[in-house]
Protein backbone atom coordinates (compact mmCIF):
# COMPACT_ATOMS: atom_id res chain seq x y z
CA UNK A 1 0.00 0.00 0.00
CA UNK A 2 1.02 3.46 -0.73
CA UNK A 3 0.74 5.86 2.78
CA UNK A 4 0.93 9.81 1.75
CA UNK A 5 1.36 11.25 4.92
CA UNK A 6 1.76 14.98 5.97
CA UNK A 7 3.80 15.85 9.16
CA UNK A 8 2.96 18.82 11.34
CA UNK A 9 5.35 18.80 14.14
CA UNK A 10 4.06 22.50 15.33
CA UNK A 11 5.39 23.83 18.83
CA UNK A 12 7.52 22.64 21.69
CA UNK A 13 7.97 18.83 22.20
CA UNK A 14 6.09 18.62 19.05
CA UNK A 15 9.13 18.58 16.94
CA UNK A 16 10.82 16.12 19.19
CA UNK A 17 8.02 13.31 19.52
CA UNK A 18 6.85 13.57 16.04
CA UNK A 19 10.72 13.01 14.93
CA UNK A 20 10.53 9.52 16.83
CA UNK A 21 6.90 8.83 15.78
CA UNK A 22 7.88 9.12 11.66
CA UNK A 23 11.10 6.76 12.78
CA UNK A 24 8.61 3.99 13.83
CA UNK A 25 6.14 4.66 10.89
CA UNK A 26 9.51 4.63 8.68
CA UNK A 27 10.60 1.26 10.24
CA UNK A 28 6.68 -0.43 9.92
CA UNK A 29 6.43 0.82 6.35
CA UNK A 30 9.78 -0.74 5.19
CA UNK A 31 8.80 -3.85 7.29
CA UNK A 32 5.73 -4.80 6.34
CA UNK A 33 6.26 -3.51 2.35
CA UNK A 34 4.76 -0.06 2.21
CA UNK A 35 5.42 2.97 0.44
CA UNK A 36 6.00 5.65 1.88
CA UNK A 37 5.68 9.55 1.18
CA UNK A 38 6.20 12.20 3.80
CA UNK A 39 5.43 15.93 3.44
CA UNK A 40 6.01 18.71 6.06
CA UNK A 41 3.97 21.80 6.85
CA UNK A 42 3.66 24.57 9.73
CA UNK A 43 0.83 25.05 12.23
CA UNK A 44 0.68 26.78 15.16
CA UNK A 45 3.53 29.33 16.75
CA UNK A 46 6.03 28.24 14.34
CA UNK A 47 3.65 29.04 11.42
CA UNK A 48 3.07 32.49 13.12
CA UNK A 49 6.46 32.93 13.18
CA UNK A 50 7.38 31.94 9.57
CA UNK A 51 4.80 33.17 7.89
CA UNK A 52 2.17 34.99 10.04
CA UNK A 53 -0.49 33.03 10.54
CA UNK A 54 -1.18 29.96 12.63
CA UNK A 55 -2.92 27.95 9.74
CA UNK A 56 -1.10 28.91 6.05
CA UNK A 57 -2.77 28.11 3.14
CA UNK A 58 0.01 26.18 2.17
CA UNK A 59 -0.67 23.62 5.09
CA UNK A 60 -4.35 23.79 4.31
CA UNK A 61 -3.51 22.24 0.74
CA UNK A 62 -0.71 19.91 1.84
CA UNK A 63 -3.76 18.50 4.25
CA UNK A 64 -5.86 18.28 2.16
CA UNK A 65 -3.59 16.55 -0.78
CA UNK A 66 -2.45 13.58 2.46
CA UNK A 67 -4.38 10.84 3.04
CA UNK A 68 -3.29 11.25 7.18
CA UNK A 69 -2.02 14.17 8.66
CA UNK A 70 0.40 13.21 12.14
CA UNK A 71 0.53 16.18 14.08
CA UNK A 72 2.90 16.95 16.94
CA UNK A 73 1.64 19.76 19.30
CA UNK A 74 0.50 23.35 18.75
CA UNK A 75 1.21 26.33 21.72
CA UNK A 76 3.92 28.47 23.07
CA UNK A 77 3.62 30.59 26.13
CA UNK A 78 4.43 34.18 24.27
CA UNK A 79 1.05 33.68 22.22
CA UNK A 80 -0.89 33.31 26.27
CA UNK A 81 -2.35 37.03 25.68
CA UNK A 82 -3.59 36.80 22.45
CA UNK A 83 -6.86 36.88 21.32
CA UNK A 84 -8.24 33.03 20.35
CA UNK A 85 -8.18 34.77 16.44
CA UNK A 86 -4.30 35.21 16.66
CA UNK A 87 -2.65 31.85 19.09
CA UNK A 88 -1.33 28.93 17.53
CA UNK A 89 -4.32 27.20 18.43
CA UNK A 90 -6.63 28.41 15.81
CA UNK A 91 -4.37 26.72 13.85
CA UNK A 92 -5.33 23.48 15.19
CA UNK A 93 -9.39 23.89 15.14
CA UNK A 94 -8.81 25.30 11.50
CA UNK A 95 -7.02 21.73 10.45
CA UNK A 96 -9.80 20.32 12.45
CA UNK A 97 -12.77 21.79 10.57
CA UNK A 98 -11.20 22.14 6.75
CA UNK A 99 -10.67 18.22 7.11
CA UNK A 100 -13.53 17.65 8.75
CA UNK A 101 -12.33 15.56 10.85
CA UNK A 102 -15.63 15.51 13.38
CA UNK A 103 -14.75 12.47 15.52
CA UNK A 104 -11.86 12.37 18.03
CA UNK A 105 -11.15 9.11 19.14
CA UNK A 106 -8.96 9.00 22.57
CA UNK A 107 -8.34 5.35 23.89
CA UNK A 108 -7.62 5.68 27.34
CA UNK A 109 -5.60 2.51 28.53
CA UNK A 110 -4.40 0.98 31.66
CA UNK A 111 -1.00 -0.86 30.65
CA UNK A 112 0.46 -2.98 33.64
CA UNK A 113 3.42 -1.77 33.34
CA UNK A 114 2.37 1.77 34.18
CA UNK A 115 -0.19 0.84 37.18
CA UNK A 116 2.06 2.71 39.70
CA UNK A 117 2.50 6.14 37.71
CA UNK A 118 -1.61 6.51 38.20
CA UNK A 119 -2.48 8.40 40.72
CA UNK A 120 -5.34 6.15 41.41
CA UNK A 121 -5.26 3.02 43.40
CA UNK A 122 -4.16 -0.12 41.44
CA UNK A 123 -7.51 -1.72 41.85
CA UNK A 124 -9.67 0.66 40.80
CA UNK A 125 -7.22 1.63 37.64
CA UNK A 126 -6.17 -2.20 36.82
CA UNK A 127 -8.44 -3.26 33.27
CA UNK A 128 -9.35 0.11 32.66
CA UNK A 129 -10.00 0.04 28.60
CA UNK A 130 -12.59 2.91 27.81
CA UNK A 131 -12.44 5.04 24.12
CA UNK A 132 -13.17 8.64 24.54
CA UNK A 133 -15.25 9.70 21.71
CA UNK A 134 -15.22 13.66 21.06
CA UNK A 135 -17.17 15.90 18.65
CA UNK A 136 -14.73 17.50 17.08
CA UNK A 137 -16.03 19.67 14.83
CA UNK A 138 -18.88 21.76 16.23
CA UNK A 139 -20.47 22.84 19.57
CA UNK A 140 -18.97 26.15 22.01
CA UNK A 141 -15.55 25.80 20.04
CA UNK A 142 -17.08 26.97 16.92
CA UNK A 143 -20.27 27.97 17.58
CA UNK A 144 -21.25 32.00 16.56
CA UNK A 145 -22.06 34.27 17.78
CA UNK A 146 -18.96 34.89 19.80
CA UNK A 147 -16.83 38.03 21.09
CA UNK A 148 -16.25 40.45 23.21
CA UNK A 149 -17.73 43.46 22.93
CA UNK A 150 -18.89 46.53 25.10
CA UNK A 151 -16.62 48.49 27.30
CA UNK A 152 -16.76 48.98 31.31
CA UNK A 153 -18.85 46.96 33.09
CA UNK A 154 -21.04 45.76 30.51
CA UNK A 155 -18.39 44.55 28.80
CA UNK A 156 -19.40 41.30 27.91
CA UNK A 157 -17.86 37.68 26.09
CA UNK A 158 -20.16 35.46 24.17
CA UNK A 159 -19.82 31.77 23.23
CA UNK A 160 -22.31 29.80 21.53
CA UNK A 161 -22.65 25.97 21.98
CA UNK A 162 -25.21 24.62 19.12
CA UNK A 163 -25.55 21.42 18.01
CA UNK A 164 -27.68 20.35 14.85
CA UNK A 165 -29.46 16.78 14.19
CA UNK A 166 -27.13 15.32 11.72
CA UNK A 167 -23.88 16.53 14.20
CA UNK A 168 -24.99 14.10 16.46
CA UNK A 169 -26.46 11.35 14.65
CA UNK A 170 -23.05 10.77 12.52
CA UNK A 171 -20.93 10.92 16.00
CA UNK A 172 -23.12 9.08 17.67
CA UNK A 173 -23.22 6.12 14.98
CA UNK A 174 -19.68 6.20 14.96
CA UNK A 175 -19.47 5.33 18.46
CA UNK A 176 -21.73 2.90 18.08
CA UNK A 177 -19.53 1.47 15.22
CA UNK A 178 -17.08 1.35 17.51
CA UNK A 179 -18.42 0.10 20.53
CA UNK A 180 -20.16 -3.10 18.41
CA UNK A 181 -16.07 -4.36 17.98
CA UNK A 182 -15.25 -3.87 21.53
CA UNK A 183 -17.81 -4.64 24.97
CA UNK A 184 -20.78 -3.12 22.89
CA UNK A 185 -21.97 -0.64 25.70
CA UNK A 186 -22.22 3.36 24.82
CA UNK A 187 -21.76 5.87 27.38
CA UNK A 188 -23.43 9.38 25.98
CA UNK A 189 -22.77 12.25 28.07
CA UNK A 190 -24.64 15.14 28.51
CA UNK A 191 -25.80 18.06 30.68
CA UNK A 192 -29.82 17.81 29.45
CA UNK A 193 -30.65 18.63 33.30
CA UNK A 194 -29.96 22.31 32.08
CA UNK A 195 -28.99 22.30 28.67
CA UNK A 196 -31.03 22.76 25.23
CA UNK A 197 -27.99 21.40 23.30
CA UNK A 198 -28.01 18.54 25.24
CA UNK A 199 -31.56 17.48 25.14
CA UNK A 200 -31.63 17.37 21.98
CA UNK A 201 -28.42 15.21 22.20
CA UNK A 202 -30.01 12.69 24.21
CA UNK A 203 -33.09 12.56 22.11
CA UNK A 204 -30.57 11.67 18.80
CA UNK A 205 -28.68 9.50 20.45
CA UNK A 206 -31.78 7.45 21.40
CA UNK A 207 -33.30 7.77 18.21
CA UNK A 208 -30.14 6.39 17.06
CA UNK A 209 -29.29 3.63 19.23
CA UNK A 210 -32.02 1.20 17.71
CA UNK A 211 -30.13 0.81 14.65
CA UNK A 212 -27.25 -1.45 16.88
CA UNK A 213 -29.57 -4.03 19.26
CA UNK A 214 -26.47 -5.53 20.77
CA UNK A 215 -25.51 -2.46 21.84
CA UNK A 216 -26.01 -1.49 25.50
CA UNK A 217 -26.66 2.57 25.54
CA UNK A 218 -26.80 4.27 29.08
CA UNK A 219 -26.84 8.07 29.53
CA UNK A 220 -24.47 10.20 32.08
CA UNK A 221 -24.75 13.66 33.33
CA UNK A 222 -20.88 15.22 32.67
CA UNK A 223 -20.47 15.82 36.54
CA UNK A 224 -21.61 13.09 37.55
CA UNK A 225 -19.24 11.48 34.45
CA UNK A 226 -16.30 13.60 35.65
CA UNK A 227 -16.85 11.89 39.33
CA UNK A 228 -17.41 8.23 37.63
CA UNK A 229 -14.10 8.33 35.85
CA UNK A 230 -12.16 8.17 39.60
CA UNK A 231 -14.63 6.32 41.24
CA UNK A 232 -15.69 3.39 38.69
CA UNK A 233 -13.48 4.27 35.35
CA UNK A 234 -13.61 -0.11 34.45
CA UNK A 235 -17.50 0.43 33.84
CA UNK A 236 -16.89 2.09 30.87
CA UNK A 237 -16.40 1.32 27.13
CA UNK A 238 -17.12 3.80 24.87
CA UNK A 239 -18.57 7.63 25.69
CA UNK A 240 -19.64 9.65 23.71
CA UNK A 241 -19.57 13.51 24.29
CA UNK A 242 -19.49 16.64 22.38
CA UNK A 243 -16.53 19.43 21.93
CA UNK A 244 -16.00 20.97 24.99
CA UNK A 245 -16.96 18.43 27.39
CA UNK A 246 -14.37 15.94 25.66
CA UNK A 247 -11.48 18.30 25.58
CA UNK A 248 -12.16 18.35 29.80
CA UNK A 249 -12.93 14.38 30.18
CA UNK A 250 -10.41 13.54 27.99
CA UNK A 251 -7.80 15.18 30.33
CA UNK A 252 -8.84 13.46 33.22
CA UNK A 253 -9.07 10.28 31.51
CA UNK A 254 -5.41 10.50 30.27
CA UNK A 255 -4.12 10.78 34.06
CA UNK A 256 -6.08 7.86 34.50
CA UNK A 257 -3.62 5.79 32.47
CA UNK A 258 -0.61 6.96 34.01
CA UNK A 259 1.07 9.50 31.86
CA UNK A 260 -0.76 12.24 29.49
CA UNK A 261 2.56 11.39 27.86
CA UNK A 262 1.33 8.03 26.78
CA UNK A 263 -2.38 9.07 24.80
CA UNK A 264 -2.23 9.12 21.02
CA UNK A 265 -5.79 10.83 19.77
CA UNK A 266 -7.12 9.75 16.39
CA UNK A 267 -9.57 12.36 14.62
CA UNK A 268 -11.53 10.76 11.89
CA UNK A 269 -13.82 12.12 8.87
CA UNK A 270 -15.25 10.82 4.96
CA UNK A 271 -13.59 7.98 3.34
CA UNK A 272 -11.09 9.67 0.57
CA UNK A 273 -11.03 8.80 -3.41
CA UNK A 274 -8.09 6.91 -2.43
CA UNK A 275 -9.67 4.41 -0.35
CA UNK A 276 -8.02 5.73 2.87
CA UNK A 277 -10.47 7.30 5.66
CA UNK A 278 -9.54 11.22 6.57
CA UNK A 279 -7.30 11.52 9.48
CA UNK A 280 -5.60 13.61 12.03
CA UNK A 281 -3.62 12.34 14.56
CA UNK A 282 -1.67 13.32 17.90
CA UNK A 283 -1.13 12.35 21.17
CA UNK A 284 -3.04 14.24 23.90
CA UNK A 285 -0.76 16.16 25.63
CA UNK A 286 0.71 19.79 24.66
CA UNK A 287 3.38 21.45 23.55
CA UNK A 288 5.05 21.19 27.13
CA UNK A 289 7.50 24.35 26.66
CA UNK A 290 8.89 24.07 29.52
CA UNK A 291 10.86 20.88 28.70
CA UNK A 292 10.86 21.38 24.99
CA UNK A 293 14.47 20.82 23.51
CA UNK A 294 15.67 19.25 26.25
CA UNK A 295 15.28 15.63 24.45
CA UNK A 296 12.56 14.45 27.72
CA UNK A 297 9.55 14.16 26.33
CA UNK A 298 7.50 11.07 26.28
CA UNK A 299 7.42 9.88 22.71
CA UNK A 300 4.77 7.02 23.36
CA UNK A 301 1.73 9.39 22.65
CA UNK A 302 3.28 10.39 19.35
CA UNK A 303 4.22 6.78 18.59
CA UNK A 304 0.93 5.76 19.66
CA UNK A 305 -1.03 8.08 17.04
CA UNK A 306 0.68 6.35 14.82
CA UNK A 307 -0.60 2.74 15.41
CA UNK A 308 -4.27 4.46 15.69
CA UNK A 309 -3.41 6.24 12.11
CA UNK A 310 -2.40 2.79 10.43
CA UNK A 311 -5.68 1.21 11.82
CA UNK A 312 -7.76 3.98 11.13
CA UNK A 313 -6.66 5.45 7.78
CA UNK A 314 -5.32 2.83 6.13
CA UNK A 315 -6.99 0.22 7.38
CA UNK A 316 -4.02 -1.90 8.40
CA UNK A 317 -4.81 -3.45 11.54
CA UNK A 318 -1.81 -6.10 12.20
CA UNK A 319 0.88 -3.06 11.44
CA UNK A 320 -1.01 -0.83 14.27
CA UNK A 321 -1.08 -4.17 16.51
CA UNK A 322 3.16 -4.11 15.80
CA UNK A 323 3.36 -0.66 16.96
CA UNK A 324 1.35 -1.16 19.82
CA UNK A 325 3.04 -4.46 20.43
CA UNK A 326 6.51 -2.63 20.35
CA UNK A 327 4.86 0.23 22.94
CA UNK A 328 4.32 -2.37 25.45
CA UNK A 329 7.74 -4.40 25.06
CA UNK A 330 9.46 -1.14 25.67
CA UNK A 331 6.96 -0.24 28.67
CA UNK A 332 7.61 -3.74 30.32
CA UNK A 333 11.27 -3.16 29.50
CA UNK A 334 11.84 -0.39 31.58
CA UNK A 335 13.42 1.78 29.09
CA UNK A 336 11.24 4.75 29.79
CA UNK A 337 11.18 8.88 30.17
CA UNK A 338 10.91 10.33 33.69
CA UNK A 339 7.05 10.54 33.69
CA UNK A 340 6.80 7.64 33.93
CA UNK A 341 9.02 7.59 36.96
CA UNK A 342 11.79 4.19 35.73
CA UNK A 343 12.98 2.74 38.35
CA UNK A 344 16.95 3.75 36.73
CA UNK A 345 17.59 6.57 35.27
CA UNK A 346 15.30 7.81 32.60
CA UNK A 347 15.48 7.34 29.03
CA UNK A 348 14.92 10.19 26.31
CA UNK A 349 12.96 10.89 24.02
CA UNK A 350 15.01 9.76 21.31
CA UNK A 351 16.48 6.14 22.98
CA UNK A 352 12.36 5.70 23.64
CA UNK A 353 11.99 6.30 19.66
CA UNK A 354 15.27 4.03 19.00
CA UNK A 355 13.71 1.43 21.32
CA UNK A 356 10.14 0.86 19.78
CA UNK A 357 11.47 1.17 16.08
CA UNK A 358 14.15 -2.21 17.18
CA UNK A 359 11.38 -3.92 18.81
CA UNK A 360 9.21 -4.01 15.40
C1 LIG B 1 -6.96 19.20 22.83
C2 LIG B 1 -6.42 20.57 23.11
C3 LIG B 1 -6.98 21.54 22.10
C4 LIG B 1 -8.49 21.55 22.26
C5 LIG B 1 -6.42 22.98 22.19
C6 LIG B 1 -4.92 22.99 22.07
C7 LIG B 1 -7.04 23.89 21.16
O1 LIG B 1 -6.68 20.96 24.43
O2 LIG B 1 -6.76 18.71 21.70
O3 LIG B 1 -7.56 18.62 23.73
O4 LIG B 1 -9.02 22.24 23.13
O5 LIG B 1 -9.15 20.85 21.50
MG1 LIG C 1 -7.53 19.41 25.59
Amino acid sequence: MQLNVLTLPGDGIGTEVTREAVKVLEKTASKFGHGLKLSEGLLGGIAIHKTGTPFPDETARLALDADATLMGAVGLPEFDNMPPEKRPEKGLLGIRKILGVYANLRPVKAYPALIESSPLKNNIVEGVDMIIVRELNGGIYYGQPRGIEGSGESERGTNTMTYTRAEIARITRMAFHLARNRRKKVTSVDKSNVLETSQLWRRVVNEVAPEFPDVELEHLLVDNCAMQLILRPKQFDVVVMENMFGDILSDEGAVLAGSIGMLPSASIGEKKASGAWVGLYEPVHGSAPDIAGQNRANPLGAIGSVAAMLEYSFGLVKEAAAVNKAVEDVLNSGQVTADLKPKSKPATTSEVGDAVANAI
